[in-house]
């Protein structure tokens, strides 16, 4: 069977996940010439569309979002491979109208681009027509469910019909090159490998930095806030990558093994640490860019008041052998100063006596910068030259970029990369089951403790960096952001 021979059917087809991400995402794959040119791509949605509608939206879609000129001859090709399917996914006895439309001998993958709680049905009417056989997929986005409970029953109900091995749980930083490139960077230095671990590391910090608000997302936003909307997912899955210990082969079993180790290791923060070791704040009015940007609760249709926070900035301990007394910071927010990802490591001043009294203590840095402007740099001392007696020692940066490095290379969208690697059947990028129950139970915690003690967000102004607790928080370590 050809890998990428696949039927590609997109349940809703018309969200906003699928003309922002996917089909860009599978032109991009089209221009590169990577999907077969027998695949097909089925939208399915209650719109009652013909063909040439649902191309018109596929072309809006792409003038928008695609970040690149469309090319005629490309899209002459890819506007081939659409059709639509009318189907109300809670109609499972209309399943047929589907099948109708998908080769089975093929590939099959399901994108379930919608809420999970239509997942459960969606896999029932499947399965009602077959369509669950051993080589069709299913990719699910997040969040899956709202807590542990719900989450466990959505999995539960998938894995009535799917095996684990066909289930793709997406998380779109996974993709992300420059987060796919930290087991690689880590694990192929010996530089940075030896000295990985408690010992030579004093602390690390996590950022992940957002311009945008919730961009009319309010309805899902405020149920569902920064922590589950991010840290759940995207951070806790870095902070697994950049904890993990080397896998024993670079496939998803031994991936998904090492990182599962690690969110079993992270320390359930108490009650009486809450305030200390957690922040939330929720964005008011204020300018970005020069721009006059409006607060969170503008945004709220329902006008009640809302604790729903929109940043959140927790110390995180991890309780194993490697990494014990090392705390890693993290912070995430929506509406802050400018769009940024990035892990600064920081190394411990493990150094002889007589060089330890200049200045700069713990000078030694490795700052990667996910994105945007993708780059990683490490900070050391260098003598200034001189023929004084006493040495002055200067600071610097020996900085790699990927706009200099890899001119001719881009870097590729993580959805394109997602894709491929799901029609490939490659899981090593996808979340198994046991790290998102894991994920759950953690966030759980800190969730119910925040109900109970009635904590409250902190306002921020718009184009800050966050609230001022944040600071306090790790100022109160004896360190600082970065
Ligand atoms: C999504 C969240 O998973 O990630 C959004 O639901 C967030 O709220 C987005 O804005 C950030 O992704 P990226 O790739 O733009 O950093």
């Amino acid at each position: 069977m050809n890998y990428n021979n696949c039927d590609f059917v997109i349940f809703g087809a018309k969200g906003d996940l699928s003309k922002r991400k996917l089909i860009p995402a599978l032109y991009k794959l089209d221009k590169k010439k990577i999907l077969h040119k027998n695949t097909k791509i089925i939208g399915v949605g209650r719109a009652n569309w013909k063909k040439k509608e649902f191309l018109k939206i596929i072309k809006t879609s792409l003038k928008k979002f695609l970040k690149e000129k469309i090319k005629e001859k490309v899209w002459n090709t890819f506007k081939n491979r659409f059709s639509f399917c009318n189907l109300n996914v809670n109609d499972t006895k209309k399943f047929f109208k589907l099948k109708k439309k998908l080769d089975i001998t093929k590939i099959i993958i399901n994108y379930f681009a919608i809420p999970s709680n239509l997942y459960h049905n969606i896999c029932k009417g499947l399965y009602r027509y077959n369509l669950n056989l051993k080589n069709s997929k299913i990719v699910l986005e997040k969040p899956i469910g709202n807590c542990l409970k719900t989450s466990n029953k959505i999995n539960k109900n998938i894995g009535k019909y799917f095996k684990e091995s066909q289930i793709f749980r997406i998380d779109h930083y996974l993709g992300k090159d420059t987060i796919i490139n930290l087991l690689y960077l880590r694990f192929s230095n010996t530089i940075l490998y030896n000295n990985w671990n408690k010992k030579h590391i004093d602390h690390v910090q996590i950022t992940i930095a957002e311009e945008i608000g919730i961009e009319g997302r309010f309805k899902y936003f405020n149920k569902t806030g920064q922590m589950k909307d991010m840290v759940q997912n995207h951070i806790l899955q870095i902070l697994s990558i950049i904890t993990m210990k080397e896998p024993k082969k670079i496939n998803s079993k031994n991936i998904r093994k090492e990182k599962i180790k690690i969110l079993k290791s992270l320390y359930f923060i108490k009650e009486n640490e809450i305030e200390k070791k957690t922040v939330i704040g929720q964005y008011s009015h204020g300018k970005i860019n020069n721009k006059k940007v409006s607060s969170y609760m503008s945004e709220n249709f329902e006008k009640k008041n809302t604790n729903t926070e929109t940043f959140v900035a927790i110390r995180i301990d991890i309780h194993n052998d490697r990494w014990k007394g090392v705390p890693f910071y993290i912070r995430t927010g929506k509406r802050l100063k400018k769009k940024c990802s990035k892990i600064v490591i920081v190394f411990k001043n493990n150094i002889p006596k007589t060089f330890n009294n200049f200045k700069n203590s713990k000078t030694n840095k490795l700052i990667i910068q996910l994105e945007p402007n993708e780059k990683i740099y490490l900070n050391f001392l260098n003598k200034v030259p001189s023929l004084k007696q006493k040495c002055e020692l200067k600071k610097f940066k020996m900085k790699f970029t990927y706009s200099k490095n890899f001119k001719k290379k881009s870097i590729p969208e993580s959805y394109e990369k997602l894709l491929l690697d799901c029609m490939l059947g490659d899981q090593s990028l996808f979340v198994h089951i046991d790290e998102v129950k894991q994920s759950w139970k953690w966030i759980d915690n800190i969730v119910n403790i925040w109900k109970k003690v009635s904590k409250k967000p902190e306002l921020y102004v718009s184009g800050s960096w966050g609230p001022y607790l944040s600071k306090k928080m790790i100022e109160k370590d004896g360190r600082k952001w970065i």
